[in-house]
């Protein structure tokens, strides 16, 4: 049975999008599919410039009453948001496995995350503080106030379909500022879900927007707009560096959580095993298909032999299969192209050399499904040292020594998150600074969480989404200066 005939509130498969309060269709539409059997599950507005421009207006429209609420009133209606994606989150998970494949235990893993970035921005719009700073001349007071910096764009990847959306609207909306969204096409259906609940919790008319569509023609309405103050995206570096280019034109503020390229080091006196649970967790979430999962493997050579044995045993163990299905740990890809993708590297890897310890071919569970692989003999040569797999395939490289391990690990435009096992107190902290990257898992492959700063260094882009800091991409800081106070 597919997902949407075990849907506990069917109105929540949305076909048309929100535009100003109202949810809209066009003219012509797009299918959305269920990753694992290729089944039509919906079809959803096929949107382009024209729609686009309409949401911009009526977020700019909805931006002076919504900005004019207190933070209070603010985040009394994203609570209510959050409760309503905690009460439906059943449901938010099965959209999301359906239409991104991803396992559902997963997904419901996932929709707890989404709704906690709301209530976290719940929390921080009441903490949007300014400063008083000592005054320049006898007369004067100097006021620091922090305002949401206007209309807001957000667009978002299909990898994380529900959490992406609220990591980028909740945080918006508590800093006063209203949204337009465009959802990745493979994955319309868990936003619109989203973009429901918004709705019925009582967020005003035009506060979020969500359209989808034609990927480029929104996209350049959104960046060329100049009502859109802020654009905010998650997905590739090609793609986030256009992003960049085209807001430049009305020098829009931007964050960009681009791709990763992440180490995995472990060091020769770290508990092998639960460098092995770690390695599982940050390889195999999603298939391999996050910005974070581990791409590089740097194993040192005097635990290498170990390690791989360990690692390879819990690897055979992963179930393949459909998401829906009770058990399975690795859905399929999100498309061919990404199954396609994923057999280039085993195929460039094994020409220069690499051995295949486990899968490295399609699974039979359907067209889009990979074997969860583990490649030994890796070297910085393959194709896979310098580009992002996402897939479930788990490169080993050996080395030497620690200044080998960082320089290797470091060896790369990206600087997205990275990861390290070892039990030297001396080598943690230098491990730790010297690494280029946002995000560092020390004895974890699970850093995820809405209170930690999730964001990247070089090309993995720049600003910063949840946590205390969360909220700062949103807002500008405006000085008032006082004068005129006589003594
Ligand atoms: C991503 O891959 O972009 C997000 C991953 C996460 O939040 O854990």
């Amino acid at each position: 049975m597919n997902s949407i005939e075990t849907l506990k509130r069917t109105d929540l498969l949305r076909e048309r999008c929100l535009v100003g309060g109202q949810w809209t269709n066009g003219n012509s539409t797009f299918d959305v599919f269920d990753k694992a059997t290729a089944e039509k599950i919906a079809s959803v507005p096929n949107f382009g410039a024209d729609e686009t421009k309409q949401a911009i207006d009526q977020a700019y429209k909805a931006l002076s009453a919504w900005r004019a609420k207190t933070p209070v009133q603010r985040s009394a209606l994203l609570r209510k948001w959050f409760d309503l994606a905690v009460a439906n989150a059943s449901d938010l998970a099965k959209l999301a496995t359906a239409e991104s494949g991803k396992p559902l235990k997963e997904a419901e893993g996932e929709a707890a995350y989404a709704a906690a970035y709301i209530e976290w921005f719940a929390e921080e719009a009441k903490r949007m503080y300014g400063d008083v700073i000592p005054n320049a001349s006898p007369d004067q007071r100097i006021v620091v106030i922090k305002q949401g910096v206007g209309v807001c764009a957000g667009i978002t990847p299909w990898n994380f379909p529900l959490a992406m959306i609220t990591r980028k609207a909740a945080p918006a909306l508590a800093a006063g500022c209203t949204i337009v969204l465009k959802p990745a096409g493979e994955t319309p259906l868990s936003a619109l879900a989203l973009a429901a609940l918004a709705d019925e919790a009582g967020i005003p008319a035009g506060v979020i927007n969500l359209l989808t569509g034609d990927e480029i023609a929104i996209g350049k309405e959104l960046t060329g707009n100049p009502l859109v103050r802020k654009v905010t995206f998650t997905g590739s570096t090609p793609v986030g560096k256009l992003i960049v280019k085209q807001s430049a034109e009305t020098l829009k503020k931007v964050t960009m959580e681009l791709g990763g390229n992440a180490p995995f080091i472990v060091f020769p006196d770290a508990d092998i095993d639960k460098a092995v649970q770690g390695a599982i967790a940050a390889k195999y979430r999603n298939a391999g298909q996050t910005c974070i999962c581990t791409n590089r493997f740097l194993i040192h050579s005097r635990v290498f032999d170990e390690f791989t044995d360990k690692f390879t045993k819990q690897v055979s163990q992963l179930k393949v299969g459909n998401g829906f299905e009770p058990g399975v740990d690795i859905g399929p890809l999100i498309s061919q192209e990404a199954l396609e993708k994923t057999k280039s590297f085993i195929a460039d890897a094994t020409e220069k050399g690499a051995e295949i310890t486990f899968g490295g071919r399609p699974h039979s569970s359907g067209k889009l499904f990979f074997e969860p692989t583990v490649v030994t003999k890796a070297k910085p040569a393959m194709r896979f040292f310098q580009e992002e797999i996402f897939g479930p395939v788990a490169p080993l490289y050996a080395f030497e020594d620690e200044a080998e391990a960082v320089q290797l690990a470091n060896s790369t435009p990206y600087g997205l998150a990275g990861y390290f096992y070892g039990r030297d107190i001396g080598r943690i902290w230098r491990v730790a600074e010297a690494l280029e990257f946002g995000m560092v898992g020390v004895n974890t492959g699970l850093i995820s969480n809405v209170m930690a700063p999730f964001g990247g260094i070089k090309e993995s882009g720049y600003g910063r989404e949840g946590s205390k800091y969360g909220l700062d991409d949103y807002t500008t800081t405006k000085y008032v200066c006082m004068a005129g106070i006589e003594s």
